[in-house]
C-alpha cells in the first residue's frame, strides 16, 4: 500500500467507492512494526498512552518529553505509515509555547503530523503558524480529554442547539486555519454527519457514528488488551487480556 501524505489525505471524503480511512493508536516499536505491514491508513501516537500505558487517571499528566519518547519509538517501527503525534496538555497554552513544543516534537520524533485539541482563537492562530512553517496539523473537537476537568466528565457533545452551533463553527474554523483532517470525538451522530458534509477535509470519528470519513480507535480497546471493558462505542475484535492471561497460567502449570 502506498504511504499516505497530506495531499492524499486532505481531500479524502467517504463515498460509495471509498472505504473509510482507518486510524489506530500505537505506542511502541514492535506494534508499530506490525501495523507497518498492514493496510492501515494512519497511526496516532495518542496521549491516551497516559491512560493505557502509564496508568494515569487522565491525559493531563502526559508531558512533552513522554510524547517525544513514545513517538520516536513508533515512527522507528512504522516508516511506511503516516504517523500523527499528540501535542500534550499544557504544551500549547500560548502560541509561542505551542510553536516551541510542536517544533521539538515534530523534529525529534520524525512523525508526519501533529494533533492538538480545541479551536479557541489562540489554537487557530497556532495551527495557521504551524502549517506555514511546514508542520501539518490534525484538529480534534467534541470530547477533548485534555479538558476533562473543565468539561466535567466524558460525554457526548452536540446534543443541544448551542453545542451544535459551537462544534460546526469550530470545525469550519479548523479547516480554514489549515488542518488537513479533524478528529470528532463523541460528537452526536447526526451532527458528525452534517459536519462531515460541510467540510472539504476528512473527519475522523471516534464514538461519533459511522458516517465520518474515517474512524480512529485506541488499539488497546480494539484488541481488549486492558483489564477493563472498552468504551461502548468500540466493539473489540479479541480479548487479548483473557487470552494472554490463560497462556501465562498454562505456562505456569508446566
Ligand atoms: O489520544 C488519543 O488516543 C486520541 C484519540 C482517542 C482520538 O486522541
Amino acid at each position: 500500500m502506498k504511504k499516505h501524505t497530506t495531499r492524499s489525505l486532505r481531500h479524502y471524503k467517504l463515498n460509495e467507492k471509498k472505504k473509510p480511512l482507518h486510524m489506530l493508536t500505537c505506542y511502541d516499536f514492535q506494534t508499530a512494526q506490525l501495523l507497518n505491514e498492514t493496510e492501515l491508513d494512519m497511526i496516532l501516537v495518542g496521549d491516551s498512552l497516559g491512560n493505557v500505558i502509564l496508568g494515569y487517571d487522565t491525559t493531563v499528566e502526559v508531558s512533552l518529553e513522554t510524547m517525544i519518547l513514545f513517538s520516536k519509538a513508533v515512527k522507528k517501527g512504522a516508516s511506511e505509515k503516516f504517523v500523527v503525534a499528540d501535542l500534550p496538555f499544557g504544551s500549547y497554552s500560548s502560541i509561542n509555547k505551542g510553536l516551541d513544543s510542536a517544533v521539538k516534537l515534530f523534529q525529534q520524533s520524525n512523525v508526519e503530523a501533529l494533533k492538538l485539541e480545541g479551536a479557541y482563537p489562540h489554537e487557530l492562530k497556532l495551527i495557521e503558524r504551524l502549517t506555514q512553517i511546514g508542520i501539518p496539523v490534525m484538529g480534534h473537537i467534541g470530547l477533548t480529554p485534555q479538558s476533562v476537568h473543565e468539561l466535567g466528565g466524558y460525554y457526548t457533545h452536540g446534543k443541544d442547539e448551542a453545542s451544535k452551533n459551537k462544534l460546526m463553527t469550530e470545525a469550519m474554523n479548523l479547516e480554514k486555519a489549515g488542518c488537513f483532517a479533524i478528529v470528532l470525538e463523541c460528537v452526536e451522530e447526526t451532527l458528525a454527519t452534517e459536519i462531515t458534509k460541510n467540510l472539504s477535509i476528512p473527519t475522523i470519528g471516534i464514538g461519533s457514528g459511522s458516517k465520518t470519513d474515517g474512524q480512529v480507535l485506541v488499539i488497546n480497546d480494539l484488541l481488549h488488551i486492558g483489564k477493563n471493558d472498552p468504551p461502548k462505542f468500540c466493539q473489540p475484535i479479541a480479548n487479548l487480556y483473557q487470552e494472554k492471561r490463560k497462556l501465562i497460567e498454562n505456562y505456569l502449570k508446566r
